[in-house]
């Protein structure tokens, strides 16, 4: 056996009731990921050799998400220790040195806590580390009760403790890394018999204190420990992050003029010497390479944009596209499935859809790809170096080859070849003398209305 075995559980079973939703508690997302994906991608970073998943019932969108991890069924919703216990079959198969227990609604912790956790429990031969919070009203939380050695005596839950204990504001914030030697068998005799007929986890810490072995505490910000418990509370643990990946963004080299009204995903890539203007909201799968400044208020997701590029204001860039180095992407231009080459401008008031635009080409104004008939999709192939006239209508599919050419206002329906000019619209007739013989006739015909009206 390797002798820095450690297995991670993530407690998800919970319905989340506060929530008031359909969708499981875990799948509610934050900056553009479920809530189930960060604490995954937190537990990644601490390269453990297992991780268990513990679900409730009906949950099928939580086992998906929790894949390719080990995923454990608490059939009900008995208390956190009975949840923990759950996932004991998914580990039977291997000793563990540690076992980190996390929740599935707490995304805002950071790796080095869980890190300084593992090493406290290593160093101290802990049979657990706890993680420890300051609140100042803490309510519901579980009290953690010191020694007079500093050592963690007992977790005291809220429904249990006496005024004194509630008076305390050390929080337990549920986290908790635990000898691997012994969990399960702590596990096995935690009772419920308490106020509200639980398993608590937390009399985990008694049992291992009456065994002789000592439990430390971790303190690590409550801003960090904040589970996503309700709608609201969801919407500050946005806040929060938003502010992470807004410092992370700078800190890798780009501007964002007013960083609070740019909203970022967890995924977006940003390269050096990004600039971003205000109100850019990014979905996600965007990738931004060196050099490119968005103007104000895009919105784009799903999307890689090369060096130099130029977008917005006011864009809208759909997955899955592709813009190339140095082109143009302008207001009012919404992209989807599009892939523009090097140079190629869109500059104003286009929809590009399941299109290839070639190098250098430009879309003028008002140009749109037809690409729905109402049941199927069709491409635009558009060649390098062409011209599309102002108000042109794309009739996918069709391929217009290289340095081709459209006049403006056409209706193009069929493939044009390289270097032709294609126009389709209507030829202009003049008639003169007659706007001039209209406005008359209507004039007199509207001061005969006013006079038979007095
Ligand atoms: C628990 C702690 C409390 C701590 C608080 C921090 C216990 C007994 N109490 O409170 O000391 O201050 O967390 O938020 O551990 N879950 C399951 N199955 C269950 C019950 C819960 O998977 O049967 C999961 C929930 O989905 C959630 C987590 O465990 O992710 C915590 O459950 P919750 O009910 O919010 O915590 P409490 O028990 O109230």
């Amino acid at each position: 056996m390797s002798p820095n075995r450690l297995a991670i559980i993530v407690l998800a079973a919970g319905k989340g009731t506060r929530m008031r939703s359909d969708i499981p508690k875990v799948m509610h997302k934050l900056a553009g990921q479920p809530l189930l994906q960060h604490v995954l991608a937190i537990c990644a970073a601490l390269a453990p050799d297992r991780i268990v998943v513990v679900v409730g019932p009906g949950m099928p969108t939580v086992e998906a998400a929790a894949k390719p991890h080990a995923v454990a069924l608490q059939a009900e919703q008995k208390g956190t220790g009975h949840a923990v216990g759950a996932a004991q079959a998914a580990l039977a198969d291997s000793a563990f040195e540690d076992v980190l227990i996390v929740y599935g609604d707490t995304p805002l912790i950071t790796v080095a806590t869980l890190q300084a956790m593992l090493a406290e429990r290593r160093e101290r031969n802990a049979a657990a580390v706890v993680l420890g919070m300051r609140v100042a009203r803490p309510n519901a939380y579980g009290r953690l009760m010191l020694d007079a050695e500093g050592n963690l005596a007992e977790i005291v839950e809220a429904a249990e403790a006496t005024p004194d204990q509630l008076a305390v504001t050390l929080c337990n914030s549920g986290v908790m890394a635990v000898d691997g030697a012994v969990l399960f068998d702590l596990i096995g005799r935690i009772s419920n018999a308490n106020a509200k007929g639980e398993y608590y986890l937390t009399d985990l810490i008694g049992l291992a204190r009456s065994d002789g072995r000592i439990a430390r505490v971790i303190e690590a910000p409550e801003e960090e420990l904040a589970g996503v418990d309700s709608r609201a509370l969801q919407a500050t643990a946005e806040a929060i992050l938003q502010g992470r990946l807004r410092q992370r963004a700078m800190a890798s080299g780009a501007t964002l003029t007013d960083p609070g009204s740019v909203f970022l995903c967890a995924d977006t890539v940003l390269g050096r010497d990004v600039v971003i203007g205000p109100n850019v909201v990014f979905g996600p799968g965007v990738t931004i390479e060196d050099g490119v400044e968005i103007k104000p208020f895009c919105h784009i997701e799903g999307t890689i944009i090369r060096r130099g590029a130029l977008i917005g204001p006011f864009a809208r860039l759909r997955p899955t596209s592709e813009v190339g180095a140095g082109a143009h992407v302008g207001n009012f231009v919404e992209l989807k499935n599009a892939w523009l080459g090097e140079a190629a401008k869109a500059n104003h008031l286009a929809y590009l859809g399941d299109t290839e635009i070639g190098a250098r080409s430009n879309i003028g104004a008002g140009a749109i790809t037809c690409n729905y008939d109402g049941y199927f999709k069709y491409r635009t192939v558009i060649g390098e170096d062409v011209f599309i006239g102002t108000n042109t209508s794309l009739v996918a599919p069709l391929t217009l080859g290289k340095g081709a050419s459209t006049a403006a206002g056409s209706v193009i329906t069929h493939d044009v070849e390289a270097d032709a000019f294609a126009i389709g619209r209507a030829r202009q007739t003049d008639k003169p003398g007659y706007a001039a013989r209209f406005r008359d006739e209507r004039r007199r015909a509207k001061a005969a209305a006013a006079g038979k009206k007095e």
